[in-house]
């Protein structure tokens, strides 16, 4: 018979020829356990989704309520249905005013299109801004946008009139023009490796948008959710965006993105023609019922205040002569090495040590440190024992 292995290598979709291939039978909370029992402690919570740690129990209960109740009745936008009314309505109260109107949709990359589609269509322009090194998805639109040519090139023709600016750098703002429809950007970027503007900068950025008419749309994919320290990281920034995109934590471990802008923005998608965007499973009654029950963990357990002495830890103990610099902000954290081949090895390490890290798409020389913010200062402690064994292991 064949090992589950196999047949995941046989039948299931390979995105690289050399996949983790770890088999976990379940998680909780920080870790993840094998079939053997042992446990993983996870660094990266599923790349940036499990922010109050795997499986927590009143988000199941709650998954599972809403399942005894009903699961997809009908195409997003139609029916009332509980869950969305009460997950929108929920963030709203928690965004600024002008944030009212969510769309929620399935994914990251799709809450992305409905936005460039959104700005296209409320300011009439086509043309867009996005940064170098950039990461917004995996879907044409999304990879229109990304700052990398590496993962595009083999796809185009992808969307044309798009223009990409270096990240942080305030002279560059000068191209956002009046035909300009937005500008998309992370918030802090994460596949460039972590990477945090400064105040000036995101202050300049949105004077410029507002100069010229144009959208500011801010990916926090990775960033909200308390991962930066802040319950959405722009507001560190004294800014508010045109749009929000939110994905990853947003559904506490269920596929759940949406894009968020003031009701007069967001109404440009409903007429000329109506429909403007139309998605069968976005905003499932089970995803956003979990994602709220996540949110309201997140909040009740004060979880957001801890982050900024865990961030500090990380920073105290992960000091050694091989270790570049430690970037980011909150529990969003690079830690940078000499190179991918060092970094792979030390991650290849940690692995096998039972520490879950990984690297970054557009920067393989730094190692990811994006823990769920529920984990505790010794778990802190022991993560980086690991993380600094192999680097001694391998550098000494
Ligand atoms: C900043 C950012 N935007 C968008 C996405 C796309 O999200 P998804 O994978 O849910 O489509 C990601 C995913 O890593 C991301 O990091």
């Amino acid at each position: 018979m064949l090992t589950l292995r196999q047949l995941f290598l046989a039948n299931n979709a390979q995105t690289t020829d050399f996949p983790l291939l770890l088999e976990f039978e379940r998680a909780h909370g920080v870790h993840m356990y094998d079939a053997e029992g042992r446990a993983y402690l996870d660094l990266i919570s599923g790349i940036g989704v499990s922010n109050i740690g795997h499986s927590h129990p009143d988000v199941i209960n709650v998954i599972k309520q809403q399942l005894d109740k009903y699961m997809h009745l009908m195409v997003y936008g139609e029916y009332v249905q509980a869950p969305q009314v009460r997950f929108a309505e929920k963030l709203a109260s928690l965004l600024p005013e002008t944030l009212s109107s969510v769309y929620f949709t399935n994914s990251g990359t799709e809450a992305i299109e409905g936005a460039l589609k959104l700005a296209k269509r409320f300011t009439g322009r086509h043309q867009l801004i996005a940064c170098h090194h950039s990461y917004h998805g995996s879907t044409q639109g999304a990879l229109s946008i990304m700052g990398n040519e590496d993962y595009k090139q083999a796809y185009r023709p992808l969307l044309p009139g798009i223009q990409f600016i270096h990240f942080n750098v305030v002279d560059d703002l000068k191209a956002i023009t009046r035909q300009t429809a937005a500008v998309v950007i992370e918030t802090v970027q994460g596949e460039a490796g972590i990477r945090v503007p400064d105040h000036a900068y995101m202050q300049a950025l949105r004077k410029h948008c507002d100069e010229t008419g144009t959208l500011l749309i801010l990916d926090e994919n990775q960033t909200a959710f308390g991962r930066t320290g802040s319950l959405f990281a722009f507001e560190q920034y004294g800014i508010v965006p045109d749009i929000l995109v939110l994905g990853k934590a947003l559904g506490g471990g269920m596929p759940l993105g949406a894009f968020v802008a003031s009701g007069d923005i967001m109404g440009a998608l409903k007429n000329n023609p109506i429909l403007g965007h139309i998605t069968t499973f976005g905003g499932h009654p089970v995803c956003c019922a979990g994602g709220l029950a996540s949110l309201e963990v997140l909040l009740r357990d004060e979880l957001i205040t801890q982050v900024a002495s865990k961030e500090a830890l990380f920073k105290q103990l992960l000091v050694h002569p091989a270790i570049k610099q430690v970037r980011g902000k909150g529990l969003m954290l690079a830690v940078e090495l000499a190179d991918f081949k060092i970094n792979k090895k030390i991650i290849d390490r940690c692995i096998a040590n039972g520490i879950i890290t990984d690297w970054f798409l557009h920067c393989s020389n730094s190692m990811r440190i994006a823990p769920p913010l529920i984990i505790t200062h010794d778990e802190i402690r022991k993560a980086c024992a690991v993380i600094l064994e192999a680097i001694n292991y391998y550098t000494t």
